[in-house]
């Protein structure tokens, strides 16, 4: 095995973090052996979404659905109101198409085979390497954005992280023991959090820093080389917060397809490029705050303004809008957009109706 391999080994044995779903080296060798579900979850949860964010979600996830087939009975409105909040919520649909699949393919079990693996939904080929090291104890290299940048510094490939793939997986190859893989991955991974960071790494605290050609020519700083951002689209539109007096308020379900799709909010018009005037949902004494959420999706950056009025249940369409009691209502089953829509409509209704106890 490589020598940095082993020094990171030792240096994870000493260093890992303690993780609800991982177990560690000493563990391992003890005979204790991961719980597939668990290893499967986190790694879901972690694409896109940091370990400290995750671990509150996976403990009550975990609690809540405690294995495949707890899951895969669950609908999918509970999953995604479990998901709110976390983003990107394809990982949450996919997480319960999955487990349906597992179900009914493969006895409730997460396979180990590669190529059964990436048949499932939300399984793409990181995670499936990585399920397979971590769980199973298989031979895989894993790479990650945070181990590609750990990989682009230590062999000092300087090409942008696009056109770096094929020279990152190489470069992977050779450090990825035929054993231990799973523990390489995961010290892989603590160490870009602790030590390889992506600004102000802590070379002085670097076990590997002797084998490292960006530290040698000192630019570690400089890799991997940043990718010209592009400004993300602005787009602009209205989102209604209808009161029943004294203390209801309106929400829909969106539409299941598109973004925040099947997920509980507020009406909104349609989101445009630019500012038009508002058409209303339904009748009510509508009154611009004025007052604007802003939010940054992946693809582009939304600005909503907010517009209060009361209403009546007369006036909408009662199968298509839910009625919410706000002394009952759990701000948390909102998308993070929307939460930010209630917090500041309910400070616009306080304002307006200064006895307000919405
Ligand atoms: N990010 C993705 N998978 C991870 C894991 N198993 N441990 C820590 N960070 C991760």
């Amino acid at each position: 095995m490589a020598l940095i391999s082993k020094i990171l080994l030792r240096w994870y044995a000493k260093n890992g973090r303690i993780l609800p779903w991982r177990v560690s080296p000493k563990d391992l060798k003890s005979g204790k052996t991961p719980d597939p579900y668990k290893v499967w979850v986190s790694e879901i949860m972690l694409q896109q979404t940091t370990v400290k964010t995750v671990i509150p979600y996976f403990q009550k996830f975990i609690d809540k659905w405690r294995c495949v087939d707890e899951l895969s009975c669950a609908s999918e409105g509970e999953v995604l109101a479990f998901w709110a909040g976390l983003g990107y919520y394809a990982r949450g649909r996919n997480l319960l198409r999955c487990a349906k699949e597992l179900r009914g393919r493969f006895n409730s079990k997460i396979p180990n085979d590669k190529k059964k693996l990436l048949s499932l939904p939300g399984i793409g080929e990181y995670t499936a390497s990585a399920i397979r090291s971590i769980a199973f104890g298989e031979k895989e290299v894993v790479v990650d954005a945070n181990i590609e940048r750990v990989i682009c510094r230590l062999f000092k490939i300087e090409k942008p992280v696009k056109q770096s793939k094929k020279d990152v997986k190489e470069c992977a190859s050779q450090l990825f023991p035929g054993f231990h893989s799973g523990d390489l991955a995961q010290a892989l991974m603590d160490f870009a959090n602790s030590i390889c960071k992506p600004k102000k790494p802590s070379c002085a605290q670097c076990p590997i820093s002797r084998s490292c050609l960006s530290f040698k020519y000192d630019v570690v700083e400089n890799i991997p080389s940043k990718p010209i951002k592009k400004n993300k689209p602005l787009k602009m539109g209205y989102v209604f917060f209808a009161t029943l007096r004294p203390n209801k308020f309106l929400l829909e379900r969106r539409p299941s397809k598109g973004i925040l799709g099947g997920l509980l909010g507020f009406p909104t018009t349609k989101w445009d490029v630019e500012r038009n005037e508002p058409t209303f949902p339904f009748k009510a004494n509508w009154f611009n705050t004025e007052t604007v959420v802003t939010h940054e999706f992946s693809h582009f950056k939304l600005e909503l303004e907010i517009v209060i009025g009361e209403t009546e249940y007369s006036k909408f369409d009662n199968s298509k809008y839910l009625v919410a009691e706000s002394q009952k209502f759990d701000h948390l089953s909102l998308p993070t957009l929307m939460r930010k829509v209630y917090a500041q409509a309910k400070i616009n209704d306080a304002t307006l109706h200064s006895n307000s106890v919405i």
